[in-house]
């Protein structure tokens, strides 16, 4: 059967993430390096894993409210509090599977055909095809290195149409870890209230930040009402494979979004939920060790890189740097390419996340130093074997 027949003309638009392609050529070769997921490389601690395990133990194995556990929802508020100084309670917040279905019931519940999301790229992969299957249209905010990745007034000025219903953004950010302080934000609130933009604010990586606190338009009481704000255990607390993520928002909007979120999902997993009620409860201390090693890891492959004379920034946040390659004459898929045919390194290509990022390439420091050395010393011969001036 000729399926492009029938599949719907949104599902066939979207093209397969740029990463996984990168991937599976590297699964192709034995001995790979990789400095290419961006999935903690720590074992969830384990008084979280206890956690679900006795919940599994004492035959708590059933649904929950669909919008999560009360006691989870409660903590999650506990934790914004404790760690952003954000005020919500437990009717503004939705359990979800991941960061990712915040995302997507986000979007498909604010989206009409033809209405716009500005979403700042390079991005991550998941935010286009998530707006395209909404019903959306993409309009690109190009950051530039120059200005660290941030959003400017002027920039999203620029984007801004009678058409414009939200922008999706991230920070700490994935690709570049770049970072928005209270001050950078303060330069949007004005323009965000006056066109009626809704915010997705993904802030993922709050918890792994290098310098300052954490920022976020959610702060600005004058727009708050405007700002979902999208969170997850994922990173913080390396909990990947829990699939466990929330949403959180005005009341009023939260019991809409929920809608999508209780016939599509129900809940997410209630053993994942007891988890996490645990690494609320007592986990800030290992989420700070993360934290911590993560630091460390940024100083040493951000050093290594511009010893290199590869020009690098520093990122404040996440676990990512974004190293700029242009002056190796290669472009990023080229470049990406030849390194892991040539010295069996993974990185991925700036492109992946949006064609503004060509020239540059992302490289993910959640993997040990032990790793990240080795992989930098084949980086280098890869270097010097293009005849690079290292
Ligand atoms: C910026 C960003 N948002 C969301 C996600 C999805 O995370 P989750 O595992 O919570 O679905 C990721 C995962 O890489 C991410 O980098």
């Amino acid at each position: 059967m000729d399926y492009t027949k029938v599949l719907s003309t949104k599902l066939l638009s979207i093209k397969p993430s740029g990463i996984r392609r990168f991937f599976d050529l590297a699964n192709e070769l034995e001995g790979v390096v990789s400095l290419g997921v961006g999935e903690p490389d720590f074992d969830t601690p384990w008084h979280i894993r206890a956690a679900a395990i006795y919940s599994i133990e004492s035959g708590q194995t059933t649904y929950t409210e669909n919008q999560g556990l009360l006691e989870l929802r409660k903590e999650v508020c506990k934790y914004q509090a404790r760690h952003f100084k954000l005020n919500y309670s437990p009717k503004d917040v939705i359990i979800t599977v991941g960061g990712s279905e915040a995302i997507d019931i986000a979007l498909r519940a604010l989206v009409n055909d033809g209405d716009e999301v500005i979403i700042p790229t390079p991005s991550y992969v998941a935010y286009e095809p998530g707006v395209i299957l909404a019903g959306g249209v993409v309009v690109p905010l190009a950051l530039t290195s120059e200005n660290e990745f941030k959003i400017t007034a002027e920039s999203l000025l620029a984007c801004i149409s009678d058409k414009t219903k939200a922008i999706l953004l991230n920070y700490p950010n994935n690709p570049t870890g770049g970072v928005m302080n209270h001050e950078d934000y303060s330069q949007l609130v004005d323009i965000i209230k006056e066109h009626n933009i809704m915010v997705l604010s993904d802030e993922i990586y709050g918890d792994l930040l290098y310098e300052g606190t954490h920022a976020s338009l959610a702060h600005f009481e004058e727009i708050k009402d405007q700002v979902l704000i999208i969170n997850g255990f994922s990173k913080g607390y390396s909990m990947t494979g829990w699939r466990l993520g929330y949403l959180l928002g005005n009341e009023a909007l939260i019991e809409e979004i929920n809608k999508i979120h209780q016939y599509v999902i129900m809940c997410a997993p209630i053993m994942s939920q007891y988890a996490a009620i645990e690494g609320l409860k007592h986990g800030d201390q290992n989420v700070e060790m993360m934290r911590l090693e993560y630091f460390a890891r940024r100083n040493y492959i951000v050093k290594a890189f511009n010893d290199l004379n590869i020009k690098t920034h520093t990122p404040k946040g996440a676990f990512y740097i974004f190293p700029d390659i242009r002056s190796t004459g290669l472009s990023s898929e080229d470049f990406c390419e030849q390194l892991l045919s040539d010295q069996k390194v993974a990185c991925v290509p700036g492109t992946a996340f949006g064609e503004t990022a060509e020239g540059f390439i992302r490289v993910s420091y959640a993997y040990s130093i032990d790793e990240i050395s080795i992989a930098m010393a084949r980086i280098k011969q890869f270097l010097i074997n293009i005849g690079y001036n290292t």
